[in-house]
């Protein structure tokens, strides 16, 4: 029977954060990580804008970098959190600069900060606008290299495994799905850290890649775990608008920290009207104004003006934006960008304390998939690479320090579904899907939302999912659809239970 001491399910940067630092520490357990697609497919690869951290102590400070955290989330952060996350900033950033992560400087050899939406100063470190993917490629280097490490790509986990004793639900391994031989197996470990993203693929418009299907979330629910503020979805206001492609490309918040303006149909600014911070007023702010102007026009999508911008600076601080617009005929220099808002980050998630760890004892989660408690209502931008980073320290100290009083179970477990079908039902699924993208997002978006009747939906699409299952036998897009609907589930219900409370 496979064993590992600790399984990491994920790949962005807070399981490889973790595993490089627990490998670090603890040479003497085996660690695995399992992927369900490439190492590298990841919502990390794809963060444009950077991680913000406060370097300079003159101009910035803990306390704005603070203040700012909190009233972007609306009053519903965590402040212990806020703090402590804010203030370990600084080392936690060294670490990536030790193992060689490059982030831009300026001419005079200082940090070339950044300015994003909500922040009230420069304070966003970026490799030009793919710091995620140096980050992430320069984790996976070394990650390859540790001899501690195991990393299976192309091994999807279906669901965790959980035993009571001595009166406490553990988490004692997890059903994975090894795509090269199409079998099902099962592993046993000592600790299990959930580090899947986000949802953003439950929604029409997403930044986010196809892999965000709610992975965690749904297995975390099914495992027992807590899971909050599932209703507090954010919409990045400046995808690029491209019709009916899912996902979107992102164009960085940090281009409206350049200088780049949203302009309507007639060409005219027009979010001051609705916050006296313009461009760089908190992602919220933006895409809710932007949505109503929509609503008022009639039209699909606005535009993001940098014309004015100088063109070669632009080009040198934005080149992957700048190419991917050229590619599609669009000279930022010249025309206006279509951008339209999208589902980008899931700022609720499975609760976790100030180690990461969950309401099941070594069930630990980081990154997207968990509620920390830094973003409230709505994520800081470049908070998000931050958190991973301070939750993974904290998951690996805590592992470290507890990981003692958990052994291995001699349970040997047989799966529920003991096969898995090879047949390609993709396009079954993708129908779906869609299905599911638009139930989902006609109810996020609409004022009247109706919970009992999106239920309901969702339950029929639920049973032409099962109908498309032979006997025993599941599929990779039935395993995803399946976490889908789980965490669509979820999250209206938690809109329902927040509207009700706000009702009395
Ligand atoms: C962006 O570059 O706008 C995205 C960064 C983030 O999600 O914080």
């Amino acid at each position: 029977m496979l064993k590992t001491d600790i399984l990491i399910i994920g790949s962005g940067i807070s399981g490889l954060f973790f595993a490089m630092k627990t490998a670090k520490k603890r040479p003497d357990l085996s660690i695995v990580i399992m992927t369900k697609e490439s190492a590298q497919n990841t919502n990390t690869q794809l963060a444009q804008g950077g991680i913000a951290v406060v370097t300079d102590l003159i101009k910035d400070s803990f306390s704005k970098h603070i203040h700012d955290t909190l009233r972007s989330g609306g009053g519903l952060c965590d402040k212990e959190i806020v703090n402590m996350v804010i203030k370990q900033a600084p080392e936690r950033l060294q670490e990536l600069i030790e193992i060689g992560t490059s982030f831009d400087k300026n001419e005079k050899g200082q940090w070339d900060l950044g300015l994003e939406g909500g922040h009230s100063q420069h304070r966003i470190l970026h490799h030009k606008d793919s710091s995620g993917l140096e980050i992430e490629q320069k984790l996976l280097k070394i990650i390859r290299k540790m001899p501690n490490i195991e990393l299976l790509e192309n091994h999807l986990v279906i669901d965790l495994n959980t035993e009571v004793k001595r009166n406490k639900t553990i988490c004692t391994g997890a059903f994975f799905y090894e795509k090269k031989h199409n079998r099902i197996k099962y592993i046993r470990t000592r600790s299990v850290v959930l580090s899947t993203g986000g949802c953003g693929q439950l929604f029409e418009n997403t930044t986010n890649p196809k892999i965000a299907t709610g992975d965690g979330i749904a297995m975390a629910a099914r495992a027992g775990a807590e899971i909050v503020d599932m209703q507090y979805i954010q919409f990045h206001p400046t995808a690029l608008f491209t019709g009916k492609k899912n996902p979107l490309f992102l164009i960085s918040e940090a281009v409206r920290g350049f200088g780049a303006h949203i302009v309507n149909e007639d060409g005219k600014r027009f979010l001051f009207k609705y916050d006296i911070r313009g461009e760089l007023a908190t992602r919220d702010m933006v895409s809710n104004a932007i949505s109503k102007e929509l609503q008022l026009s009639g039209k699909d999508h606005v535009y993001l003006d940098c014309r004015h911008l100088n063109a070669a600076e632009f080009y040198a601080h934005f080149p992957v934006i700048a190419a991917h617009c050229n590619e599609l005929g669009i000279k930022p220099e010249k025309d206006l960008i279509p951008v339209v808002p999208a589902a980008h980050y899931q700022c609720g998630g499975i609760k976790v304390d100030e180690n990461g760890a969950t309401s099941i004892k070594n069930l630990y989660a980081v990154g997207e998939c968990a509620r920390t408690g830094l973003h409230g209502k709505n994520r800081l931008a470049s908070n998000s690479l931050l958190e991973a980073l301070v939750f993974a320290h904290q998951a690996s100290e805590n592992v470290d320090r507890t990981i003692a009083e958990f052994t291995f179970s001699n349970k040997i477990l047989i799966p529920k579904f003991p096969k898995a079908e090879q047949t390609n039902d993709y396009y079954a699924f993708n129908i779906l899907k869609n299905e599911l993208q638009k139930l989902v997002t006609a109810f996020y978006t609409s004022e009247e939302r109706d919970a009992d009747l999106a239920f309901e939906k969702i339950k029929l699409l639920n049973n032409s999912a099962i109908a498309l299952v032979k006997d025993h036998e599941i599929t990779i897009p039935f395993i995803e659809f399946s976490n889908m609907i789980a965490t669509s589930l979820i999250i209206i219900k938690q809109c329902k239970e927040a509207a009700n409370k706000q009702m009395c």
